[in-house]
């Protein structure tokens, strides 16, 4: 097994499931986080950034830089999802400078599209970009320097549903997923790019269930990684009640247990389309015939998610 430390960068907009991811990251000696890029989606882009920064403080990471990206998808107007995230982005809960007139920290002075060329430019193909938020950075980045994301070792994505058929396709609309509603010719462009994408859709992350025993087990941690986890996860799981949903997922956290742990998840081969027309379907992917463009994810050990993430989060 290797022991190298794999260079990272996560896109993203926390968002209760977002942090989760970080906070996994940031307990992961295999993962070298780089740097955090922030996007608009299911808050402002302000709000987004203000929620990595202050998390990344709260960590104790305060030194990885946060760089602010787009404010709204490439084409379309901006949708946001305070009613899953609540009106902060992190299920209501207040991190110590949250909704303060300060925060302690600043993002970088430099756009997150450059930012992201930039890494990638000194990393080159060791480096793996994590994007659990719509994809507009890494559509930026990749318009302004074609091939980028082919140059990269592994674009680990969640965004899309793959469930052809499933009444319980989107979770926007009856047949979008958020991060591919949010931006849909971004994700055009990611799958387009002839990336390594791993594609973790809603067909996969609700295969990871949050439930208020699993809320209660974090809290019975005891440590203040995972107190905050819990407390996010059940601000997101009254949040989803109020809406008649009884049980949430924990969609973004399972890019990263895959990049810790890749055994927790089956995938395969696909060619996957997303539909950027507007009207009713905008944002809908599916399945087709042809060359493959993602590894699709299928299939998650969803216990074995669950101990991993107690397992870093539970660290004394
Ligand atoms: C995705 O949408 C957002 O609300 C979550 O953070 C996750 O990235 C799930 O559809
Ligand atoms: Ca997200």
């Amino acid at each position: 097994m290797s022991t190298s430390l794999r260079p990272l960068v996560h896109d993203c907009d926390p968002g209760t499931d977002d942090a989760v991811a970080l906070l996994l990251a940031l307990h992961s000696p295999e993962l070298d986080l780089l740097a955090v890029s922030t996007t608009h989606g299911n808050v402002s882009l302000q709000s987004t950034t203000r929620n990595a920064l202050e998390l990344l403080d709260f960590a104790g990471h305060a030194h990885v830089p946060v760089y602010a990206g787009a404010e709204g998808p490439l084409v379309r107007s901006p949708v946001y999802a305070p009613k899953i995230h609540g009106r902060g982005g992190l299920g209501g809960v207040t991190l110590p400078q949250t909704g303060g007139p300060e925060v302690s920290g600043q993002p970088k002075p430099l756009h997150a599209a450059l930012a992201l060329l930039e890494l990638a430019d000194r990393y080159g193909d060791s480096l793996t970009l994590c994007a659990t938020g719509p994809l507009s950075n890494l559509a930026l980045a990749e318009r302004l320097h074609p091939g980028f994301l082919k140059g990269l070792r592994e674009v680990v994505v969640m965004g899309g549903s793959i469930e052809v058929g499933s009444p319980k396709l989107g979770n926007v609309t009856p047949w979008a997923e958020f991060n591919a509603y949010a931006d849909p010719h971004a994700l055009r462009v990611v799958l387009e790019s002839g990336a390594n994408v791993v594609l973790f859709g809603l067909n996969l992350t609700r295969q990871v269930r949050v439930t208020r025993e699993r809320e209660a087990a974090l809290h019975a941690l005891g440590t203040a990684a995972a107190s905050l986890t819990a407390s996010m996860l059940g601000g997101y799981l009254d949040m989803i009640e109020k809406r008649d949903q009884k049980i949430g997922a924990l969609h973004d956290p399972c890019t990263v247990a895959y990049l810790i742990r890749p055994g927790l998840f089956r995938l395969e081969a696909a060619r996957v389309h997303v539909n950027t027309d507007e009207g009713g379907t905008s944002g809908m992917t599916t399945r087709t015939e042809g060359a493959a463009n993602v590894q699709l994810a299928t299939w998650a050990d969803e216990d074995g998610v669950y101990e991993l993430l107690s397992e870093r989060l539970g660290q004394k």
